[in-house]
């Protein structure tokens, strides 16, 4: 578990004339999972300008404005209210911080894993690949390429970003020009699994035959019915491939 930087926030809007916004913010902020490092921090803005807060830690309001100076010195001088809001960093932020732990941390989440040609090539163009990893929980994964069953070094590229869910996802690409037979999989390791997930890819071979045939058979009525399957299934693959790529960005 990666120590977050976690934001509970509450925002209490309390009135709007003509534009003008007054709004109160509530934030517990904390990066340890013990929440030993919790802070309570409660702000008073006025449009877009903070001018006054409370902190827990400085455990008194402090002024940003000359009128949020004025407003400190007011609710320093209340005693109980300060109690109150101190007391916050436990009844309020440590109490809700358990419940989204125990809700949310340590509950691994499987990754849904998909792989797509992003570009097939040919004799002289690489093809490229592309392994995806969607919806898992935590963010540490584990993602890398076999040829045969054999770890391949040089990956293009790698990124894992958050969902904004929660959940994250993570995709890695394979630059690399294909031998006829060989088996290219996407390896994914992650917590939520008891074992490495492996996906196979094989080049097709078929479309090299394909153009053999083509060259000896010129003319031939089988040649043309083959060009037209093959166009059919090219432009199939091109729809197929446009559409994962809507997908994935
Ligand atoms: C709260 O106050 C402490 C102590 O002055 C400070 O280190 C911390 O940055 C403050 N937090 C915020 C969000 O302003
Ligand atoms: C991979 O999975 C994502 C999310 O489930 C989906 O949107 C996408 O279409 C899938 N791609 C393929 C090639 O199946």
């Amino acid at each position: 578990m990666s120590p977050a930087n976690l934001l509970l926030m509450l925002s209490v809007f309390t009135g709007a004339a003509d534009g003008y916004y007054f709004s109160t913010w509530s934030q517990c902020i904390y990066s340890y999972p013990d929440l030993s490092d919790m802070v309570f921090i409660l702000s008073f803005n006025f449009n877009k300008w903070m001018f006054l807060q409370f902190n827990s830690t400085v455990g008194i309001f402090v002024g940003y404005t000359e009128q949020g100076v004025k407003f400190a010195e007011n609710f320093n001088k209340n005693e109980a209210y300060l109690q109150q809001l101190r007391a916050e960093v436990d009844i309020f932020c440590r109490h809700n911080a358990e419940i989204y732990e125990s809700a949310v941390f340590d509950k691994a989440v499987m990754p849904k894993v998909n792989l797509s040609l992003v570009q097939k090539g040919d004799s002289r163009h690489p093809y490229l690949l592309r392994c995806s990893a969607y919806d898992f929980y935590p963010q540490q994964i584990k993602m890398s390429w076999l040829r045969d069953g054999r770890v391949v070094s040089d990956v293009t590229s790698s990124e894992q970003m958050p969902n904004g869910d929660w959940y994250y996802q993570s995709h890695s690409e394979l630059v690399f020009s294909p031998k006829s037979g060989e088996t290219i999989s996407c390896m994914v390791e992650h917590s939520s699994l008891t074992g490495p997930v492996v996906i196979d890819w094989k080049p097709p071979v078929h479309e090299f035959e394909w153009d053999f045939q083509l060259l000896s058979a010129a003319g031939d009525a089988s040649a043309v019915l083959g060009i037209i399957i093959a166009t059919a299934g090219y432009i199939y693959y091109k729809t197929k491939t446009e559409k994962n790529l809507v997908a994935i960005y």
